[in-house]
């Protein structure tokens, strides 16, 4: 039986249906009074089950078109909809629980609570979502196990490494099963071999449970894990393009973490 539960609750990647989608997206910030766009015009049309890559230029805005989506800030003007629910309209309490319930947010700078540990730190989305302390520790230790991070649980953020605390930033935004993950750089403090990992880890989100990935990357080793690469540039998309290859991992390393993702219990 597979690690993350309820797993016949989430959408299979065999439905083209749009889950997220962008329409005429403005965003600024006012910086010494005045404003500064940072989103144009950006639309674009995410299908259920799609693995997309965003790249573009630092301080090109892939980070705030993340957070867009994600809920986690509004547009100046524009659309916005996940599943058909437009986030243009969620009050801010709407935004949150729509946030706990449909996105795992891998942030670039993870973001972990520093007085608790790897455990409590994974386990915390489940408090908000009433789980007994038994059940989120055990779920939160599963998850850590299969990141192979099983003798780190008693550790705090700052006694991990760049790479460990990586591992426990994506273990809590698979806490709560959500239907769609969301990376802003995911491997940006990882070596090679601990990136590589991660990806294979995100492809086997993809293509075994049908997670929808967008993934930010300055990488295009990363990229290339995606189906879809979108560029963006000054604010705007100057490209978005399939990319030839499916997602497939590279046949010479086998998938240690995606396996036991899918095998544990
Ligand atoms: N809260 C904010 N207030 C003012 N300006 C901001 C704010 N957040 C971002 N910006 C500006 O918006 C622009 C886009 O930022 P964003 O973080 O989206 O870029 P990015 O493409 O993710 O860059 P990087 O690759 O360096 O992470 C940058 O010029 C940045 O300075
Ligand atoms: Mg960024």
């Amino acid at each position: 039986m597979a690690l993350v539960p309820n797993l016949s609750q989430s959408p299979i990647a065999t439905d083209s249906s749009p889950i997220i989608r962008a329409q005429g997206v403005y965003k600024s910030y006012m910086t010494g009074g005045k404003p500064l766009t940072v989103l144009r015009n950006v639309s674009l049309t995410i299908p259920r089950g799609q693995f997309v890559a965003i790249m573009g230029p630092s301080g090109s805005g892939k980070s705030t078109l993340l957070y867009l989506l994600g809920g986690l800030e509004r547009a100046d003007s524009g659309a916005i909809s996940v599943a058909n629910q437009s986030l243009d309209a969620m009050t801010s309490d709407d935004l949150a629980q729509y946030r706990g319930k449909s996105i795992g947010f891998v942030f670039q700078s993870f973001y972990l609570v520093p007085t608790l540990n790897a455990l409590e730190n994974v386990a915390l989305p489940g408090i908000f979502a009433g789980m007994s302390r038994d059940e989120r520790d055990q779920r939160a230790a599963k998850l850590l196990g299969a990141l192979k991070m099983s003798d780190r649980l008693d550790h705090r953020p700052s006694q991990l490494s760049g790479g460990q605390q990586q591992r426990v930033a994506i273990a809590r935004a698979l806490f709560n099963n959500p239907p769609i993950i969301m990376c802003d750089e995911p491997t940006g403090a990882l070596d090679s071999k601990t990136g590589q990992r991660v990806m294979e880890l995100l492809s086997h989100l993809h293509m075994r449970q049908g997670k929808t990935i967008v993934v930010v990357t300055h990488d295009m080793n990363v990229a290339q894990y995606a189906e879809r690469l979108i560029a963006i540039r000054d604010g705007e998309i100057e490209d978005d393009r399939l990319l030839k290859d499916a997602p497939s991992t590279p046949v010479d390393e086998p998938v240690h973490e995606s396996e036991e993702l899918n095998d544990a219990e």
